[in-house]
């Protein structure tokens, strides 16, 4: 029996190199061994976002069009919108009738994103139900895995501490989805901390190459270094935490000459920024070439529901008879 994976995106835009090394990459090798389902959770940007949805639809393709180009293939991985399967709201409200307040209330993310979010009110029954619709999205095909960030495991903690509850009052349905945490290291954006959308601190897989080098160059290296004879330490380094995953094979080198003050920071920049630049462009390439057939984003979105819909459908129906309303 081949496994089932699942993992959901919220529309924010285009990826960023954070998000290839993190997590996207992972899929990329899943889909090769394993039965994948990737989804645009839209309602759940929405439990932020609701009060300006104009991007939403923009958002949506430009990330359906960086995972593809980035090497995710429709052919073997089935790509989706959430919104586009109205099964997982019917779900969703399955589980909203089993699951306590005060799990809700205690998953860390609920209190973070009231603080950090502050500009909005999001003082809503449909955030507060964040974790019980990512509970229903994974669910309703029944994944086994789910390739996430480290921010994501309480929500699967969550689904899991779900899937209990609903065995316990309506019998062995569903299994424990396990959480598959990415093995690569953490990318820095250039201000030295997590490479994020909400900071500003990204390089985009679609940045062209004056703006990567821009970017490159502005990233935060040992702050001890304060002159070119300085010797330095590479782990203190943003760049050299890039340079992980983008010279493998030089990298001992590059940190000696980093201890040794050997090498400058702006060369030791320069050369990552190319590293970046040319490893960025095939996949900008074929996003090129992917933009200039309008409509093809939707397509792919179109066809990727149509395989999930029979899962997601008899899922459902097991759900329904379990609850006694079949
Ligand atoms: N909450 C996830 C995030 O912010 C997105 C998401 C929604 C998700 N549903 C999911 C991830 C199901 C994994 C599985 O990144």
């Amino acid at each position: 029996m081949s496994k089932r994976i699942l993992t959901g995106y919220r529309p924010t835009g285009k990826l960023h190199l954070g998000n290839l090394h993190g997590n996207l990459k992972r899929m990329i090798e899943l889909q090769e061994e394993a039965e994948c389902y990737f989804f645009i959770a839209d309602w759940h940007a929405l439990t932020t976002d609701y009060q300006d949805p104009s991007r939403l639809r923009a958002y949506t393709e430009d990330m359906v069009l960086d995972w593809l180009a980035a090497g995710i293939d429709p052919a073997k991985a089935v790509v989706y919108r959430q919104s586009d399967l109205p099964e997982v709201a019917e779900f969703h409200l399955y589980l909203s009738l089993i699951t306590p307040l005060g799990w809700l209330e205690r998953v860390p993310s609920f209190k973070e994103q009231q603080e950090q979010l502050r500009g909005r009110d999001i003082s809503t029954h449909g955030f507060l139900g964040y974790p019980v619709l990512q509970a229903a999205d994974i669910l309703i095909v029944r994944a086994d895995g789910v390739p996430v960030g480290e921010d994501q495991l309480p929500h699967l903690e969550l689904t899991r501490e779900i899937v209990r509850r609903f065995n316990f009052l309506y019998g062995e349905t569903f299994g424990e989805p396990q959480s598959l945490l990415s093995p690569s290291p953490r990318i820095p954006g250039t201000d030295g901390r997590k490479m994020s959308k909400s900071y500003g601190n990204y390089i985009s897989l679609t940045d062209p190459p004056e703006e990567v080098r821009k970017k490159a160059l502005s990233m935060i290296t040992d702050p001890a270094r304060r002159t070119r004879k300085d010797p330095g330490d590479p782990e203190k380094c943003s760049a050299f935490q890039l340079h992980k995953a983008y010279s493998v094979k030089e990298l001992d080198d590059i940190a000696e000459r980093c201890r040794t003050a050997a090498r400058g920071c702006v060369e030791c920049k320069t050369m990552l920024a190319e590293r970046i630049v040319e490893s960025l462009l095939p996949f900008q390439e074929r996003r090129g070439e992917m933009e200039s057939r309008p409509g093809y984003a939707w397509e792919v979105l179109r066809e990727g529901v149509e395989k999930v819909r029979p899962v997601a459908r008899e899922v459902v129906r097991e759900v329904r008879e379990r609850m006694g309303i079949d």
